[in-house]
């Protein structure tokens, strides 16, 4: 079911190095990302049709991707153009054809299509559609299921817990959470602290389902936080004011999977050298593995449980929801779980995911559905204090959208 939603297979940063080849493990099968010298992208399965071995090792030149075992040289439509250690005249090279895959590049992404059937566009998110200099991309890598990852993001009160700082600073990389309510003179993690109990709804839409989380904050207003579930495997969560998150927890296998963020401005553009100098440290190339993970605690410090963090895992909010996924075991073992009432977003994306797997051609969701219908989604924080929460979200998230200059309006 995954393959019939465009899906992010790589970083364009990853073919800009010396050499434009990337092995790339996507759905548990292995493929060979290229670029050729006429700046064509090919996807093709890894290993060479003729005795097996890794085309990512291959040599991109002569308008494709040469096989460095015997020379046959592929390109990005698999065509085998040469099989220069054959008979002069070998018309071999006419009968073998190497599978290849849609792909395409859109902010920052490279993405492939693996499903049946032609290709359909790429959903019509705010993210894909924004000027490039309005995104960033970025991707880490995770030790678990895929699900696991998309469950914490369709999640809203973990973020009281989980993301909890035990005093206010000003907002800082990584410290999400930091900055004032509009006009309350509050910052948001005391809000999270004081109201860690949201009353969490969920809402079906075009490209899967919208959440709503409630605070109320001592009956002086009431905090609506906006977060969605793009199904099958993305979320839209808002980061500040200006940037939203879209996020794809892909699979890599069925232990572990990548997470490709792109960070969307609906004001200044991204300063995305910046953005990525704060990223790129803490990971190891090219496999965008955390150097904090389960080898080293997710860098569980007690002192800072007990004084800074509610975790003691430091302050980026992004490795305490690695904790969250990895901790639980590659693969959770769901048998043994108790949901809650306010595990409402997971239990409506267990259904969904269910509905979907047995009926997996239903052209009911996003990818599938009508290319025009622009989805946003909205992801936005906001404070109502006489109107209703739902009025009070759209016309902030109306306004961000007519300042933008790009956005257009929600029709979801
Ligand atoms: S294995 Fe690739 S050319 Fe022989
Ligand atoms: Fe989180």
């Amino acid at each position: 079911m995954l393959r019939q939603y465009w899906q992010p297979a790589a970083l364009a940063e990853e073919l800009d190095g010396e050499r434009p080849v990337v092995s790339v493990r996507l759905l548990g099968e292995n493929f060979v990302l290229f670029r050729d010298q006429a700046g064509r992208l090919g996807l093709l399965d890894r290993a060479c049709p003729h005795r097996g071995v890794d085309l990512s090792f291959g040599r991109p030149e002569d308008g494709g991707l040469r096989c460095t075992f015997h020379g046959w040289l592929f390109d990005v439509d698999g065509r085998c153009l040469d099989t220069p250690a054959e008979p002069e005249g070998s018309v071999l090279k006419s009968r073998v054809c190497q599978p290849s895959y849609p792909v395409l590049e859109r902010n920052g992404i490279i993405w492939a299509w693996l499903g049946e059937g032609d290709a359909p566009p790429l959903a019509s998110l705010d993210c894909l559609e924004a000027p490039g200099q309005q995104v960033f991309a970025f991707k880490g890598l995770w030790a678990c299921n895929w699900f696991q990852a998309q469950e914490v993001g369709i999640d809203p009160s973990h973020a009281s817990f989980l993301h909890r700082f035990l005093e206010d600073e000003d907002e800082q990389y990584g410290l999400q959470f930091r900055a004032q309510l509009a006009n309350t003179g509050l910052a948001s993690t005391k809000l999270l602290r004081e109201v860690p109990n949201p009353v969490v709804t969920v809402q079906p839409t075009g490209f899967g389902f919208r959440l709503t989380a409630l605070r109320n904050f001592q009956n002086q207003f009431t905090h609506v936080r906006i977060t969605n579930c793009v199904f099958p495997n993305a979320i839209t969560i808002p980061m500040s004011g200006e940037i939203s998150i879209t996020q794809w927890h892909v699979p890599i296998d069925d232990t572990s999977c990548y997470w490709y963020a792109m960070f969307v401005s609906y004001g200044q553009p991204v300063d995305s050298s910046k953005m990525r100098r704060q990223r790129i440290g803490a990971v190891e190339l090219p496999s965008y593995r955390p150097k904090i993970g389960k080898t080293n605690n997710w860098g569980f410090d007690p002192v800072e449980q007990r004084t800074k963090t509610f975790t003691g895992m430091g302050p980026d909010i992004n490795v305490h929801d690695q904790w969250a996924v990895e901790s639980p075991g590659a693969v959770a073992d769901r048998t043994k779980e108790h949901l809650s009432p306010s595990d409402v977003g997971i239990r409506m994306h267990r259904r969904l995911f269910l509905a979907a797997a047995e009926n997996p051609s239903q052209p009911n969701l996003i990818g599938k559905s009508n290319p025009s219908q622009r989805h946003g989604p909205a992801a936005i924080d906001a404070v109502a204090t006489d109107e209703a929460p739902d009025a009070c979200w759209r016309k902030a998230d109306r306004e961000r959208r007519e300042i933008s200059g790009w956005a257009p309006p929600l029709t979801d």
